[in-house]
This record gives structure tokens, C-alpha cells and sequence, in this order.
């Protein structure tokens, strides 16, 4: 049995009266000491699956209307608002593309962490702050015992992105949800924030889920890769397999996608047009009016997830046709 099992996931959005599918049938999985991926362009449900996981949907716009979601044999979706607080914060925990929407700009970085850390373990305010200082030079910055008095604004954004990183690790997480963890910084920084998640893990045997919108950061740093568009898991593989055996034409424009160092032209017009809105009414598989291999069967039928490989799914009628 694997940490964290997500089936058959279903959510729904809740507007003009209508509930309009955003979610389908998303399926995967992560064990300790696995990082998956989940990739895709903006709007495809990236982020409202990994809100569904932590239990933050919340609100009546935007439900869970099926599926199930496991975490180290629980059922996530029956527990009781007791029982989910002291899970989330404690053995799951997420970081946000922006910071400043876990941080707190009133109050100093260290006493952030210090009171994360006093909710959900036994430690006076002396150790907590010990460990609020350790945890900073975990995430490489630099005087901890100064900065840990430091309010959020006077860090830079690549440092902030570490500060929330310790925070999400102070009460040592057995998963981590990372949603565009990177997307806001700099190459560089991007790449400093992405090795210091991977040495963690290393260290800790955390399960990570990594969202992004790139495939090319999550290449270098999954284990195994979901690719979705609009709301479902078209491709999903080992990530060496998923290079090797590319079989969706949305992979395909992906991998496209990625930005060629040292070129002139830094971002390929590799995929067409745009990923429908939830409104757009659509027949068939959702991918086919931007795809160069559509057919009639396309247009009208949504392909069945077929096992293409052992351990290597796709949902497209011409799996393998594509030139990995
Ligand atoms: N609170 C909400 N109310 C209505 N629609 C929403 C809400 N949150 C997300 N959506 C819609 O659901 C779709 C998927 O959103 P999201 O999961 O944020 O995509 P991603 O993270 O892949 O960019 C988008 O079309 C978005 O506009
Ligand atoms: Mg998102």
C-alpha cells in the first residue's frame, strides 16, 4: 500500500447554477522517499487536485464529487475536522508558488515557526525556537540565529521560498505538496530551492508530489510523472520511461515546450491555441482541437485509459503513434 493513494478523484466548480466537471478520474500514487510530478498547462486542475489532498477545498463553489484519497491507510475524505488538523501541518504539508500566502507579513519568520511547531508537538517556546533556527540552516539560510528574527519582507523572494520549505518541514511532514514551488524565481534560485527539496527527502525519506507547468523542471528532479490537461491524467510513467516511450501528442508538445538554453528563441510555440475553459462545452477528448493527429474518432469519443506499458498509461486512440 502506498502513503498517499489518490482513486478515481472527481471535483466539481459550482457556477451559474451548473456543477461543471474540473476533475476526472484522476488516479496515482506516491510511497516514502518517491517524488511524483504532476504536470500540465494552467487550467488543468494541477492545483485543486493537490487542495483536495490537504482538505483545503473548502467552500461550496468547488467540491470532491468522487473518488477516494488514502493517506498512509486513511481515509482522508472521512475523517473528522479534528482528526484532519492534526494530520494536516504535521504528517502532510504543502508549499504555494507564493510565499506570502502561507507567511504571515506581521510577524517575525521565527515565530512563525516556532508556533507551527507548538501545535502540533510538545516543546517549550526555548526548544521550539532551537529548532526553528536549526531548521533555517537546513534550508541554507544564512545566519539562522539572525534572520530567525527577521520579518518575511526582509527577505528576498528565493529566500522566502526557504523560509516556507522550514516551515512546512518543522514538524517533519511524511509528505510534501509543492504547487509551483519554483515559478516565481530565478533560474538559479530555482534550481537551489528544487536540489535543497531532493537532499530533504534524502534525508528524511519524504514522499514529495511536485507540481509545476514545466516539464522540464520536472524531469530533472520526479521520479515518476502525471501529465494532465484539463482536469484528467492523459500520460502518466516511470519519468526515464515517459522520455523514452513518449505516447500522448500533449507530452509531446510539452517536452517542446522546454525552454533551449543558450537559444534565441527561449519559449517554442510547440502546442496550439489553448486549454478550453471549464465553460467550453466538449466532445470527444478534450486535447483534440489543439492536436496534429486528430481524427473524426477524436472529435467525438474520450479515449479510454489503456496500459500502453507495463506501469505506463495513456489516454489517447493513437498511443505509440507519436515520435518520442
Ligand atoms: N475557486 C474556484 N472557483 C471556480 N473555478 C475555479 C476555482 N478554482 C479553480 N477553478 C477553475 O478550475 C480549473 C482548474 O484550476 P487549477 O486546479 O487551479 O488549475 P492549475 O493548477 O492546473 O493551473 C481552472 O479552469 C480554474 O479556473
Ligand atoms: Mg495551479
Amino acid at each position: 500500500m502506498a502513503l498517499l493513494e489518490v482513486q478515481d478523484l472527481e471535483i466539481a466548480v459550482r457556477t451559474k447554477g451548473k456543477l461543471l466537471p474540473v476533475v476526472q478520474g484522476v488516479s496515482f500514487d506516491v510511497d516514502d522517499n518517491e517524488t511524483l510530478g504532476i504536470v500540465g498547462e494552467s487550467g488543468c486542475g494541477k492545483s485543486l487536485t493537490a487542495l483536495a489532498i490537504m482538505g483545503l477545498l473548502g467552500g461550496t463553489t468547488v467540491r470532491i464529487t468522487g473518488g477516494n484519497i488514502r493517506f498512509d491507510g486513511m481515509d482522508l475524505l472521512t475523517l473528522s475536522d479534528g482528526e484532519r488538523r492534526s494530520i494536516m501541518g504535521n504528517r502532510m504539508a504543502m508549499i504555494f508558488q507564493e510565499p506570502m500566502t502561507s507567511l504571515n507579513p506581521v510577524y517575525r519568520i521565527g515565530d512563525q515557526i516556532i508556533e507551527n511547531i507548538r501545535q502540533h508537538q510538545k516543546m517549550t517556546n526555548a526548544q521550539a525556537r532551537d529548532r526553528a533556527v536549526e531548521l533555517l540552516s537546513l534550508v541554507r539560510i544564512p545566519n539562522p540565529s539572525e534572520r530567525v528574527d527577521s520579518f518575511p519582507h526582509q527577505m528576498s523572494g528565493g529566500q522566502r521560498q526557504r523560509v516556507m520549505i522550514a516551515m512546512a518541514l518543522s514538524c517533519d511532514p511524511k509528505l510534501l505538496i509543492a504547487d509551483e514551488p519554483t515559478t516565481a524565481l530565478d533560474v538559479t534560485v530555482q534550481k537551489e530551492v528544487l536540489d535543497l527539496m531532493a537532499d530533504l527527502q534524502t534525508r528524511m525519506g519524504t514522499a514529495i508530489v511536485l507540481i509545476s507547468h514545466d516539464l522540464g523542471v520536472i524531469s530533472e528532479t520526479c521520479d515518476k510523472v502525471a501529465v494532465m490537461y484539463r482536469g484528467r491524467v492523459v500520460e502518466a510513467a516511470a519519468t526515464e520511461n515517459l522520455f523514452t516511450e513518449l505516447a500522448h501528442p500533449y507530452t509531446r508538445g510539452l517536452l517542446n515546450s522546454i525552454p533551449v538554453v543558450d537559444s534565441d528563441v527561449d519559449w517554442l510555440e510547440a502546442i496550439p491555441g489553448r486549454v478550453p475553459t471549464l465553460e467550453e462545452e466538449l466532445t470527444g477528448c478534450a486535447f483534440h482541437p489543439r492536436c496534429a493527429l486528430v481524427t473524426k474518432l477524436c472529435a467525438t469519443t474520450v479515449p479510454q485509459e489503456i496500459e500502453y506499458k507495463p506501469g505506463h498509461s495513456v489516454r489517447c486512440h493513437f498511443s505509440g503513434k507519436v515520435a518520442p
